[in-house]
């Protein structure tokens, strides 16, 4: 076995006036599966993060609230590691850039810089808030684009034209903050020297280490000249202090990434851990750093330019991911688009979230979209058709005939195998981001176990004394394959994974555990791992999205949203909204034979069915008493929904459901197939 790899990851730091929302969660779940594959496959691996908290929003947010900026940022923490929490995202430290760790490695980076020669001042002319006395940032600045007049436009950039120009150009600006004109002041600032390390930056940067597109976009950057980059703010600020300049602070986005070794730092006192061994310059660890695509110059100039000036290590690789779209279009507040997390976990299970992302993204900067009906139709067919559903179909024999015991041998050593064969193809896959290429490898995998169980076909297996063993080594091997891609998906939806080793009773599943099958232990009952998910819980999630705008909508346009949700249905046929083709294959339909049919004490409207399905009975509670006498219907053939979920009802389990059409009491016609259908048939 080769040696375990020391490995550090992060993702980037999200802002701390904030709430997590699902575009955070692409790129938190992006990394998580990365690292969970690298602790299942062995390796040391580390997993770091924290929130943001400096900057001009905190210190403005706080006075608007009249608290201070740490109340503000130790207010929203708890929240978003709450929300991490519960998508399973296993970081083994959260911290906060307002730290002292932090303090001390931001004093002592700028220490080197400067002792290095990488530290100049200058004067900057800046826009300045006459009435609250503060120094605007770009962005707290609004007018008239210079270039094609389009009003109410940021002093950085316009969004009707494109130009990019500084708030000096505006026509007509006005301060954010107070509504006053803003007025121009000289200060001094200090500046990291970022056209020194060009040299270091141009040789850093290959394409063996970052994506090619990232590669690309910086030497386009490389080709402008690399300018000199503003680090210091002016009082007041909520940061750290520059040394020997009081009254000026450390811009934000300087500590910011500072913030993932101050976060590492206290993980390394806390557990022990040697710091320099991964931050050293001749460091043999691996550290990298997941991001959005948007903060590229940040984390593939800036940064490694202050590692390098200040003798620490460079990072290994910077992967980079596209931006999260929503039924195709940007995540907008007023569509109801903007979801945060906690009120997607009011809605929806966090693992068919990580699971559908997973299905989705692949190594390029490509942005991913949310379609919610494609959301749902992936996570039911794959996750409970093909997954969830072969535990489900062989665990039954196995506790009804067995007592829940394994064979001593499998069925199929063969096709157990092909599945652990893939294992080092898959983990490669995951290992170079081709997360989509790998769900699709394991689904083809779930194709072949449910193909190698509808051919050995258990359920007829378990009819006849004679193939009793047979039975159970064909479910062994079944449980045995459900095992197999429990292990390659561990890493995307670990939550449903961990319910699945205490089904199988098994330890904590690891990579290297594929080859070698479970056999001869006992598993325990079978409880559904995952219910499917609706589209209508998707699409209350978006309602309860709009909500949220905290630029607070007026009444009356909720009201309109509200009422065009109502449905006035007043044509002929009312239909359910539309289905397609591979939504209704999931419907297993089978011909069933009524053997026995009863009344229901204490129900008027109920019959107990039995129904016969070549071999296998099912009980189902059926709505049709005052339509059909029982006495008629026992012997008659009708088609089953065979795979509807068990509902425990007040007389007992209903095993599924007959199709019968008709407005209801004595107009209910029930579906009676011709003599000479089979039951245990599936209906196509
Ligand atoms: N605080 C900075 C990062 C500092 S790292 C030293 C920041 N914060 S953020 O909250 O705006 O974003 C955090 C991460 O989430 C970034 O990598 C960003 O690209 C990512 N995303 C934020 N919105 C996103 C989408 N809509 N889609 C995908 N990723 C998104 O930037
Ligand atoms: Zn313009």
């Amino acid at each position: 076995m080769s040696k375990p790899r020391r490995i550090l990851v992060t993702s980037a730091l999200p802002y701390a006036n904030g709430p997590i929302h699902l575009g955070h969660l692409v790129e938190t779940v992006q990394t998580d599966i990365w690292v969970r594959l690298q602790k299942m496959l062995g390796n040391e691996c580390y997993y770091v993060c924290a929130d943001d908290g400096h900057g001009t929003t905190t210190m403005l947010r706080a006075e608007k609230e009249g608290k201070t900026p740490e109340a503000v940022i130790d207010e929203m923490r708890p929240d978003h590691e709450r929300d991490f929490a519960d998508f399973a995202i296993g970081f083994d430290n959260y911290y906060t850039t307002h730290s002292p760790e932090n303090r001390e490695l931001s004093e002592l980076i700028y220490g080197r810089l400067k002792d290095g020669g990488h530290i100049e001042t200058g004067m900057v002319r800046q826009a300045f808030d006459p009435e609250r006395e503060i120094f605007l940032p770009d962005r707290f600045v609004k007018g008239t684009c210079p270039s094609c007049g389009a009003p109410d436009q940021y002093g950085d950039s316009c969004d009707n034209c494109g130009a990019t120009y500084t708030p000096a150009d505006l026509i007509d600006p006005v301060s954010v903050i107070s509504g006053a004109t803003p007025i121009e002041r000289e200060s001094e600032h200090v500046f990291f020297k970022l056209s020194n390390f060009t040299d270091v930056l141009e040789e850093w940067v290959t394409p063996e280490r970052l994506q090619s597109e990232v590669v690309n976009k910086l030497s386009e950057w490389f080709e402008e000249g690399l300018r000199d980059w503003d680090i210091s703010r002016e009082a007041p600020y909520f940061g750290f202090e520059i040394p020997g300049h009081p009254g000026k602070y450390f811009y934000v986005w300087f500590d910011a990434p500072i913030g993932y070794l101050a976060s590492f730092k206290q993980l390394c006192e806390r557990e022990g851990l040697d710091f320099e061994d991964f931050w050293a310059p001749d460091s043999e660890a691996e550290v990298y750093h997941f991001i959005g695509k948007d903060i590229l110059y940040f984390h593939c100039l800036f940064w490694p330019a202050m590692l390098h000036g200040a003798n620490f290590r460079l990072p290994t690789s910077v992967p980079a991911h596209g931006f999260l779209t929503v039924d195709g279009t940007k995540m907008s507040k007023s569509k109801g688009t903007f979801v945060r997390a906690r009120t997607y976990l009011e809605h929806l299970p966090a693992d068919a979230l990580r699971y559908y992302y997973a299905a989705k993204l692949g190594p390029g900067l490509s942005d991913i979209d949310l379609n919610l009906e494609d959301f749902v139709n992936r996570v039911n067919s794959d996750l409970v058709g093909k997954v969830v559903n072969i535990a489900s179909r062989c665990s039954g024999f196995l506790r009804k005939s067995f007592d829940n015991a394994l064979a001593d041998e499998l069925d199929s050593p063969e096709i157990h195998d092909q599945l652990a064969d893939a294992r080092d193809e898959i983990a490669g896959l995951f290992e170079r981001l081709e997360y989509n290429q790998a769900i699709r490898r394991i689904m083809a995998l779930a194709d072949l176990a449910n193909q190698y169980i509808d051919e050995r076909k258990p359920w007829v297996l378990a009819k006849n004394p004679e193939t009793r063993d047979e039975t159970q080594r064909v479910c062994t091997t079944g449980i045995n394959l459900f095992r197999i891609l429990a292990i390659y998906l561990k890493p995307v939806i670990p939550s449903l994974v961990e319910q699945a080793e205490q089904f199988m009773d098994c330890e904590p599943l690891q990579w290297s555990h594929a080859p070698t099958p479970l056999l001869g232990t006992s598993i325990r009952d079978y409880e559904p791992l995952l219910q499917r998910i609706d589209l209508t819980l998707a699409k209350a999630m978006i309602e309860a999205s709009k909500d949220q705008s905290d630029e607070g909508q007026s009444e009356g346009a909720q009201d309109g949203a509200d009422s065009e949700s109502v449905e006035h249905a007043e044509a002929a046929l009312e239909l359910e909204p539309e289905i397609t083709i591979d939504s209704f294959v999931q419907v297993d339909l089978r011909v069933a034979r009524i053997v026995v049919a009863e009344p229901v004490e204490g129900a008027d409207k109920l019959l107990r069915l039995e129904l016969d399905l070549g071999g296998v009975t099912r009980q189902v509670f059926a709505g049709i008493k005052q339509a059909y006498d029982p006495g008629d219907l026992v012997g008659r053939l009708t088609v089953l929904v065979a795979n509807l979920k068990p509902r425990k009802m007040r007389f007992g389990v209903s095993e599924g459901m007959v199709l019968a059409a008709g407005p209801g009491g004595e107009d209910i016609f029930l579906l009676s197939p011709d003599d000479g259908a089979v039951p245990g048939q599936r209906v196509k």
